[in-house]
């Protein structure tokens, strides 16, 4: 392979994503830390087999949003552990071939941090301009009628500087002016720390949201309710059309900006960056790489979280994002992450297998939410424990379902935290059939089946780096195409349905089962023109090269 198509750990690898106070607790708080992630690391890099993990926010917080809402972006929250720690685990990760990459939350801080602090203490302080602050209008309500994604208005009034501040979630949550040169100085200051420090990447936090409208135009209303079937619904905040609080194009000179930081740092080994970027306008997405690539390395994919499980709804959006993706611009693609119901929740179990697989056979980097490679559900919290600052304020939204401790063992509190210690949020009822200790030892468990994938991805190059087609002839609830690289070619045949069908394809002769969602058929040969997929099952099938 020539040096310009060598693919990069970020392209060819898979990510797992981390939710720091529930992975694995140390010191026995019931809240995960850094270095119990530490003693993870072989499970992730051996026993598992991913490339690089992402780490939500550990940094100094007052945990109204979970570190969402950061006080201090270079350093470690007590709970987690000391940059000490933080070190040890890059080089320990490091040590595993394990990329590390981190959650940089650009849009807002604290309303602890001291910046705020500051802001907030005068009008004349020079830092007030660092956050978003508006007069009311003359009757007294806020400057306009943007809403806070986590229910009611967007701005908060201060009483003792008689403005109001934005905050386009919480109100603990205030949004940094990145239209203030130093503000946008301060926080590269936070990238390059931790670029120093050696992480590969970054994961930005509501990147899009970070310019607004300069005049702060009022939202027009959205004419038509978002369907269901294609999007998750947000209450109230779906009742405007999203063009002035969010995503002004000004947004894009910022992170070429950023993207230069990391290019730099780039020379010495590659860096990453991924936005959380809910935009489901293919084209405006497309925009976050860059006109020249120049922007993010890519910008988060979440059109299978939302839609409902068919293999239409999926196979328009692979097509869609083949499409949007810009030459050289990398594909990716998630199924969940700490801010929606898991996957084996929202489809089943049964099917959550299939959705593995596709995850795992896509063109693009896939990432994974801890917890979903053992088939994790969504946990039933009662009130009394709700945590989920959104769920309290807006019934039904709350993400402590997702968040629930990695299940490790069938011991007490499986294995997260020490027996007796009562865990942030609840485990699982059913941790003790549903872990990675007992699903190690069943041949044909979920985690085996995610283990079986992970190799064979890791030594495919037709998965890494193969072209993708839609395979015509499916039937109704089946989804099957092709990943081709030069002499691999693998056909990938999904049943999303729980009934038996007849898979016919214009393929002729036969092919190879190499995984079986099952974990029953690798190795037996199939007919192409013809074969049989049970209810949810998948399929990656060899394809010998002379087969067309
Ligand atoms: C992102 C995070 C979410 C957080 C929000 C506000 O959407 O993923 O967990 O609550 O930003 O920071």
């Amino acid at each position: 392979m020539s040096k310009s198509t060598e693919q990069l750990w970020w392209q060819k690898g898979v990510i797992y994503q981390i939710y720091p106070r529930s992975f694995q607790d140390s010191n026995g708080d019931g809240i995960g830390d850094l270095p119990g992630i530490i003693q993870r690391l072989d499970y992730l890099s051996e026993t598992l087999g991913v490339d690089a993990i992402w780490l939500s926010p550990f940094y100094p917080s007052p945990m109204a949003d979970f570190g969402y809402d950061i006080s201090n972006y270079t350093d470690v929250h007590p709970d987690f552990g000391a940059l000490a720690d933080f070190d040890r685990l890059i080089s320990e990760a490091h040590a595993r071939n394990l990329k590390v990459i981190v959650d940089f939350v650009p849009n807002h801080t604290s309303d602890q941090h001291p910046w705020f602090l500051e802001s907030r203490s005068s009008r004349d302080n020079p830092r007030r301009d660092w956050y978003v602050w508006a007069d009311p209008k003359p009757d007294g309500s806020p400057p306009n009628n943007w809403l806070s994604v986590f229910g009611g208005s967007a701005w908060e009034w201060d009483e003792q500087t008689r403005q109001f501040y934005l905050h386009s979630f919480l109100k603990e949550q205030p949004d940094l002016n990145w239209r203030n040169p130093e503000v946008k100085e301060a926080m590269f200051d936070v990238v390059r720390f931790w670029l120093d420090r050696g992480v590969d990447g970054f994961r930005i936090d509501v990147a899009h949201y970070i310019m607004k409208d300069p005049d702060l135009r009022d939202n027009p209303p959205n004419p038509e309710p978002p369907d269901p079937q294609r999007f998750k619904l947000l209450g109230d905040y779906d009742s405007q059309l999203h063009l002035y609080d969010k995503g002004h194009p000004d947004v894009h000179e910022v992170f070429r900006e950023f993207r230069a930081i990391l290019d730099e740092y780039s020379q010495t080994s590659p860096r990453y960056s991924v936005g959380e970027i809910h935009i489901f306008d293919w084209q405006e997405w497309a925009k976050y790489y860059g006109e020249h690539l120049d922007e993010l390395h890519m910008p988060f994919n979440f059109a299978l979280v939302g839609i409902a499980w068919r293999p239409e709804l999926v196979r328009q959006v692979i097509e869609s994002v083949e499409k949007a993706a810009p030459p050289g611009g990398w594909p990716n693609y998630v199924l969940g992450n700490h801010d929606e119901p898991r996957v084996a929740s929202r489809y089943g179990r049964e099917a959550a297998r299939v959705a593995g697989m596709l995850l795992l056979t896509l063109r693009g980097t896939p990432t994974l939410y801890y917890g979903d490679e053992i088939g994790m559900v969504d946990v039933n919290i009662p009130p009394e424990k709700q945590q989920d600052p959104w769920g309290l304020r807006v019934p039904g939204l709350g993400r402590d379902p997702q968040r629930t401790p990695m299940q490790w063992s069938a011991a007490p509190n499986a294995g997260f935290c020490p027996p007796g210690v009562i865990p942030w949020l609840p485990i699982a009822d059913d941790y003790a059939d549903w872990n990675v200790e007992t699903e190690l030892a069943q041949p044909a468990s979920f985690l085996n089946f995610y283990r079986s994938l992970l190799a064979y991805r890791k030594a495919s190059r037709a998965l890494q780096r193969g072209a993708y087609r839609t395979v015509s002839g499916a039937p109704e609830t089946c989804l099957t195409y092709l990943r081709e690289d030069g002499e691999q070619r693998l056909l990938i045949a999904l049943n999303f349905g729980d009934k038996a069908e007849i898979v016919r394809t214009p393929l002729a002769g036969v092919g190879r089962v190499a995984v079986s969602t099952h974990m029953d058929r690798a190795g037996d040969t199939i007919d192409l023109a013809q074969f049989e997929l049970r209810g949810n099952e998948g399929l990656l099938v060899e394809l010998t090269p002379t087969e067309q």
